[in-house]
C-alpha cells in the first residue's frame, strides 16, 4: 500500500521505516528541514537500537523516501498516518501541532484515502478531530475521508521489534460509516501476527492510557512493597520472584529503586491526574502513584546522605543519566533531579553516562554538574557512587578494582542492578531499594534528616513516611 508518515520523530520514523518491512510503499513527510536533511544523507537522528539497519534498509529498496512536500506525498497516499507530537515540552499536551498537521495535510488527501492519528491524544481533544477533518475537507469540497486512530505501545530502546511484533494492534473508529478505514488498516498490518482489536476511538484512547497507567501503577506498587520489605526486614527481589508465578500478576515492571521517568510514564500520570481534577474527578490511587514515584526520588538522596554523613563536600559519582538503559532521552530522567538535589545540598557530583550526548545535555540542564567522559573518571575518588540507570556496563564493572579507585565505600544502587552479596565482598557499604543486605546493615539509614527536592513540597509526606520506615529498620 502507499503510506504517508506525517512527522519524522519518535513515533513516526520506527512507524515508516517497520511498514516498509510488510512491503508497503511509504513516504515520511517531515517539516524540520536539519532532520530531514539527515535522514537524506543516511543518518538516524535519534537514538534507538536497530532502527539504522532498519532505515537504510528501507531506503537502499527504495520503499522509504522522505520530504517536506505536501504535493508530492499526500495526494497519492492510500494511508496518510498522523505521527507528530502532542507534548509540549514541559509534561503537559499540546495540540497546535497536530492542528496544523490536519490543516496542511487533511485537504490534499484523495477521496479514496484514509485518516489515521498515531499520535498519544489528550481524551478532551479526540472528539474535535473529526469535526476539524470533515471541516477541512468541505472547505475545498472534497468528500470525507474515513477518520482513525491506532495508537502506539511501543517502548524506547525496544521500540522497533514492539512495532514489528506486537502484543495487539489497537484501532480507534472516530469515523468510518461503511467500514472502508478500517479494511484499509487491516490491509497495512496483514502481515502481523497479533490481534487487531477494533473499538471505538475513545476506548482505543484509554486502552492506550490504561496500560501505561497500569504500568506505572506496577512500579509504585513495587517501590512501596520494598519499603515494607525494609520495614519488616525481608528481600523485595525474592518477595517479588515468588509473588510472580501467579499467573495473575507476572513478573515484568515490579523492579523496585529510583522509580518511572520518560517521556510517558511520567506525563501520562500527571495529566490523567490534572485533566480529571479539572473534570471534577479524583483520582487518588494515581495521586499516590505519582507521590510514591517522586519520592523515591527524595529517598536516594536522604538514603545517600545518612550514607555518607552528609552531602556537603562530600564527591558522589553518579552512574547513569538516562532514564532507562538504551536510550539517550533524558526526559524526566531520575537521575536529572537526584542530580540537582545532591548539588543543592553541598555534594560535588560527577557524572557518567555511555551516551555522550546525554551527558552534554545533562550538564546544561543541571547547574554544578560535572560530566567525564568515562565511568572510571567518574569513580576515581569519589566517596560514594550512585548507580541510577541500569547500563549493563555498570554492572559488569570489576568492582574490586573500583574500590581501589574510589576514596570511600559507600554505593546505592537506584536500580537494584548489582549484587549486594558481590558488592559487600568487594569491601563495598552496599545498599538498594527493599534488598536485604545480609552483614552490616548501614549505619547510613538512621535518623531522618530534612531534604528539600526539585519535586516540590508532595514528596515531604510521602518521603517522610518512608524514610521513617527506613529508619525502622536500623
Ligand atoms: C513506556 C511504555 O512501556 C510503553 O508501552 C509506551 O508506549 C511508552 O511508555 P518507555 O517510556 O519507553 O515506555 O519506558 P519503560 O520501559 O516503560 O520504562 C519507563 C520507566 O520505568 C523507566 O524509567 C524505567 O527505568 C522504569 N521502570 C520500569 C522501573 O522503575 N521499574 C520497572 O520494573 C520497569
Amino acid at each position: 500500500m502507499r503510506i504517508t508518515v506525517v512527522g519524522l520523530g519518535y513515533v513516526g520514523l520506527v512507524s515508516a521505516a517497520g511498514l516498509t518491512t510488510w512491503n508497503h510503499d511509504v513516504v515520511g513527510l517531515e517539516v524540520d528541514r536539519t532532520r530531514l536533511d539527515a535522514l537524506a544523507r543516511g543518518e538516524t537522528p535519534l537514538f534507538e537500537p536497530g532502527l539504522d539497519g532498519l532505515l537504510e534498509e528501507a531506503t537502499r529498496t527504495g520503499r522509504l523516501r522522505y520530504t517536506d512536500s505536501v504535493e508530492s506525498s499526500v495526494p497519492q497516499a492510500q494511508v496518510v498516518i498522523i505521527a507528530v507530537g502532542t507534548h509540549d515540552g514541559s509534561g503537559g499536551w499540546q495540540t497546535e501541532t497536530i492542528r496544523a498537521a490536519l490543516q496542511a495535510i487533511v485537504p490534499a488527501m484523495a477521496p479514496d484515502a484514509v485518516l489515521t492519528i498515531r499520535s498519544t491524544l489528550p481524551p478532551e481533544f479526540v472528539p474535535e478531530i473529526v469535526g476539524l477533518a470533515h471541516r477541512l475537507r468541505e472547505e475545498v469540497g472534497a468528500e470525507r475521508v474515513p477518520v482513525l486512530t491506532n495508537p502506539e505501545f511501543t517502548r524506547e530502546s525496544t521500540a522497533v521489534a514492539d512495532f514489528l511484533q506486537p502484543d495487539r494492534v489497537v484501532i480507534g473508529i472516530l469515523d468510518d460509516p461503511v467500514g472502508r478505514g478500517v479494511r484499509a488498516l487491516k490491509r497495512v498490518y496483514r502481515l502481523v501476527d497479533a490481534p487487531i482489536l477494533v473499538l471505538p476511538a475513545a476506548d482505543a484512547g484509554m486502552a492506550k492510557l490504561g496500560a501505561n497507567l497500569f504500568l506505572a501503577t506496577k512500579i509504585s506498587f513495587a517501590n512501596e512493597l520494598a519499603t515494607l520489605c525494609e520495614a519488616f526486614g525481608a528481600d523485595v527481589d525474592a518477595v517479588v520472584h515468588a509473588m510472580s508465578f501467579d499467573p495473575r500478576i507476572g513478573g515484568s515492571f515490579l523492579r523496585a529503586g529510583i522509580g518511572f521517568g520518560g517521556s510517558c510514564l511520567p506525563n501520562q500520570v500527571a495529566m490523567t491526574i490534572r485533566s480529571s481534577r479539572e473534570a471534577g474527578l479524583p483520582t487518588p490511587l494515581l495521586g499516590a502513584v505519582d507521590g510514591v514515584n517522586r519520592g523515591q526520588r527524595v529517598r536516594f538522596v536522604d538514603r545517600m546522605s545518612r550514607m555518607l554523613d552528609g552531602l556537603a563536600g562530600r564527591r558522589v559519582a553518579l552512574l547513569g543519566l538516562t532514564f532507562k538503559p538504551g536510550t539517550d532521552d533524558l526526559r524526566d530522567a531520575p537521575a536529572l533531579t537526584i542530580a540537582r538535589d545532591l548539588i543543592d545540598l553541598g555534594a560535588d557530583v560527577v557524572a557518567y553516562d555511555p551516551m555522550p550526548n546525554a551527558r552534554v545535555r545533562a550538564a546544561a540542564l543541571v547547574p554544578g554538574l560535572q560530566v567525564v567522559a568515562s565511568v572510571q573518571a567518574a569513580l576515581a575518588d569519589a566517596d560514594a557512587a550512585g548507580l541510577l540507570t541500569e547500563w549493563p556496563e555498570f554492572a559488569a564493572l570489576d568492582w574490586g578494582s573500583v574500590r581501589s579507585l574510589m576514596r570511600g565505600t559507600v554505593v546505592l544502587d537506584g536500580r537494584n542492578a548489582l549484587s549486594p552479596d558481590a558488592m559487600q565482598a568487594a569491601g563495598f557499604d552496599y545498599a538498594g531499594f527493599g534488598r536485604r543486605i545480609p552483614a552490616a546493615e548501614p549505619r547510613s539509614l538512621a535518623g531522618r534528616p530534612a531534604i528539600t527536592s526539585h519535586d516540590g513540597d508532595v514528596l515531604s509526606e510521602i518521603a517522610s513516611a518512608a524514610t521513617g520506615a527506613a529508619a525502622g529498620k536500623s
